[in-house]
């Protein structure tokens, strides 16, 4: 069988993680979700109570601490140290430190070189993030990047979130996305940018359904 990697980069709310999953399933392939360990190693930080902005102190959790990301139903379950944190690693504290995590040049290289080695271990896979076209998997057979104005990815986070927090007003929503979106863009390594061989697909006005159609005709069209 042949080799398949399709990354899929975009930022915060663009539908990236919904459609890669959506697409892996179509496809019939294994799928990734990068961010997924960005929060799960920052969960392992904040347990330990580490400063976060100490990489060396961050490394030493990320190595002493063990990961583990399988995907069920379309949901990507996270356990850390056999503690299954699939809830615990969305909460909105572990969002907001996960820039150090993401702003770290070894911790970014180090969880690369997990998201290469667990893509070695599958035939094909749809990995999702910030820098897999760019960074993490330059030689991708096919590469996406999302996109969709802040307002309606606002909307999108928001209607997301647990009932408790559905209430938060829109207007902040939508500045903590701008704000992890300078931030993702504005880091020295891996920065969040279109591959330039990435296919840059707005979703604004698209479905889920309209936007995963589109990149299986890309995908089979390539392959
Ligand atoms: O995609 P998600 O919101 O789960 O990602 C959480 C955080 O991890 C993002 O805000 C981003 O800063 C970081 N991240 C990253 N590189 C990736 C995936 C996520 O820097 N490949």
């Amino acid at each position: 069988m042949l080799k398949l990697i399709v990354t899929i980069d975009g930022p915060a709310a663009s539908g990236k993680s919904t459609v890669a999953r959506l697409l892996a399933d179509r496809l019939g392939v294994s799928f990734l979700d990068t961010g997924a360990m960005y929060r799960a190693a920052t969960l392992a930080a904040m347990r330990a109570r580490i400063d976060m902005t100490n990489e060396s102190e961050f490394l030493r959790i990320i190595e002493s601490s063990k990961f583990q990301f399988s995907t069920e139903k379309g949901k990507t379950l996270v356990r850390l140290d056999g503690d299954d944190v699939t809830d615990e690693i969305r909460r909105p504290d572990v969002t907001a430190n996960a820039r150090y995590a993401a702003s770290a040049p070894k911790v970014r290289a180090r969880l690369v070189e997990m998201q290469r080695q667990i893509a070695a271990e599958k035939e094909k896979i749809v990995t999702e993030g910030r820098d897999q076209g760019t960074v993490a998997f330059p030689d991708a057979n096919v590469k996406f990047f999302l996109t969709a104005d802040a307002k309606t990815r606002a909307g999108r986070r928001q209607a997301e979130m647990p009932d408790t927090d559905k209430r938060r007003d829109i207007g902040q929503v939508r500045r903590d996305i701008e704000a992890r979106d300078k931030s993702d863009q504005d880091r020295e390594i891996g920065p969040l940018r279109p591959a330039d061989d990435a296919i840059v697909v707005d979703t604004t006005k698209l479905s889920i359904e309209e936007v995963v159609q589109r990149l299986l005709e890309y995908v089979e069209g390539k392959c």
